[in-house]
């Protein structure tokens, strides 16, 4: 998701352009197959069973990049989700409207070999692997547009920043406790090697129990891995706050409270051990 983005010339109202799958070459499928191969061996007792689950049930391990229209297929199948092609980074309200109609926007060019590791701009692999297999399970599906509708309504009242820091600080860095430990389900780690090891396995990062307004108070980093995660308990549990909580008063609530910085530990929080 952003802000700053202009509409290319061919893409259509609501900024969705063609995937036009035919375009790519063999040697940007090698790419995808690539990192799939290295992401999906990493990933089994580190990423939660249900996006394991959405890997398998997608097909997401058929070679090359997959085709928008057959994943949307057996996607909307199991959700109603679909997935829709965009140019790159759309503004927050075009975001927010897709999920909210359960449409999740990829882009779909895919990085260049000397990115393998590393690139800042989300693309098809990250926006594919990392987000669509937990759109595969029905609560995270829930969530997810839970999601949507609550940015259209606080960009109603000027607080979309508040809201990007609850999805940067779940959907996409998130850990999960789960009966074997922790895992991973946020989509920036899943589609980073390098990460995928760091924030479950590193000691340095703290891991703090997620809370609803500790999250929308602290900021993130952009351009490293995160100095903090937060750990949730269940996904029924994050859909339930999301839905119950009144994010009106409590954007109030907060614009008199501090911002807490990425990596910092502040009272209160509940550490969890890896
Ligand atoms: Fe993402």
């Amino acid at each position: 998701m952003a802000t700053s983005a202009r509409r290319s010339a061919d893409a259509a109202d609501d900024w969705t352009i063609d995937q036009d799958w035919g375009a790519y070459t063999p040697a940007e499928h090698a790419i995808w197959d690539r990192l799939f191969a290295r992401q999906s061996a990493l990933l089994q007792g580190r990423a939660v069973a249900a996006f394991l689950n959405g890997l398998a049930v997608l097909q997401l391990g058929t070679p090359g990049i997959p085709n928008f229209e057959a994943l949307s297929e057996r996607l909307t199948a199991l959700t109603g989700w679909r997935v829709v092609a965009v140019p790159g980074l759309v503004p927050d309200e075009v975001f927010f409207d897709h999920l909210a109609h359960r449409r999740f926007v990829a882009g779909r060019f895919i990085r260049r070999p000397d990115q393998i590791d590393y690139l800042q701009e989300p693309d098809v692999f990250h926006d594919l692997f990392g987000h669509v297999p937990l759109l595969a399970d029905p609560v995270f599906a829930d969530y997810m547009q839970a999601y949507g509708e609550g940015g259209l309504r606080a960009a109603k009242l000027g607080a979309i920043q508040r809201l990007a820091r609850l999805y940067w600080h779940t959907v996409e860095f998130g850990l999960i406790r789960t009966d074997e430990g922790l895992r991973i389900y946020g989509a920036g780690i899943v589609s980073s090697h390098g990460e995928s090891l760091y924030a479950l396995e590193d000691p340095r990062p703290p891991r703090i129990g997620f809370d609803l307004k500790r999250v929308m108070r602290t900021r993130y980093r952009i351009d490293a891995f995160q100095t903090a995660y937060f750990v949730i308990g269940r996904f029924e549990d994050l859909l339930r706050q999301t839905l119950e909580t009144d994010f009106a008063p409590l954007y109030g609530e907060l614009e008199g409270l501090p911002d807490i910085g990425p990596g910092e530990v502040a009272p209160g929080d509940r550490l969890i051990g890896i």
